[in-house]
């Protein structure tokens, strides 16, 4: 189960993702924002945050106008590893160096067809393990300071 959310500014291109995961059968649950009306991000990143940190969903996919305020918000979430990409190459990075559970993208910055291409690389690549799990355990350690 894949965890969508953004603002007003990220939701046309939230609805773009969205029929991606649908033509690629993946399951998903919207956290809003559902309207334009102008709102507040943090918001939307904390609940899709939360669903992603209690198991409820594996994977979340956030966005807002530049994706920076959605991922700084979910990324206050305790277990929640929140990567802003806006090229392919660092997406697959976040996942096999990071393990990172969430990505966010910038509408305002990413067009639809790189926006893809950037989802896709990020749905299909796995974490690496081995010495990046030693340095993903510290940065959750830091949780707990
Ligand atoms: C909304 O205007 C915009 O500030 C928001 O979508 C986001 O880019 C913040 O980081």
């Amino acid at each position: 189960m894949i965890a969508v959310a953004s603002d007003h500014a990220g939701l046309p291109l939230k609805l773009e993702i969205i029929k991606l995961l649908e033509e690629r059968g993946l399951e998903y649950r919207d956290y809003g924002t559902y309207t334009t009306e102008s709102c507040d991000y943090p918001q939307f990143g904390e609940a899709a945050a939360r669903a992603v940190a209690s198991g409820e969903c594996d994977r979340g996919l956030l966005f807002c106008g530049t994706g920076i305020g959605i991922s700084l918000s979910a990324n206050k979430v305790r277990g929640i590893r929140c990567a802003v990409c806006s090229e392919p190459y660092s997406a697959r990075m976040s996942r096999l160096h990071n393990n990172a559970n969430m990505l966010a993208l910038g509408a305002r910055v990413v067009g639809t067809d790189l926006a893809r291409m950037i989802v896709e690389t990020w749905l299909d690549a796995e974490f690496e393990g081995g010495r990046h799990s030693r340095r993903v355990d510290m940065i959750t350690a830091m949780e707990e300071k």
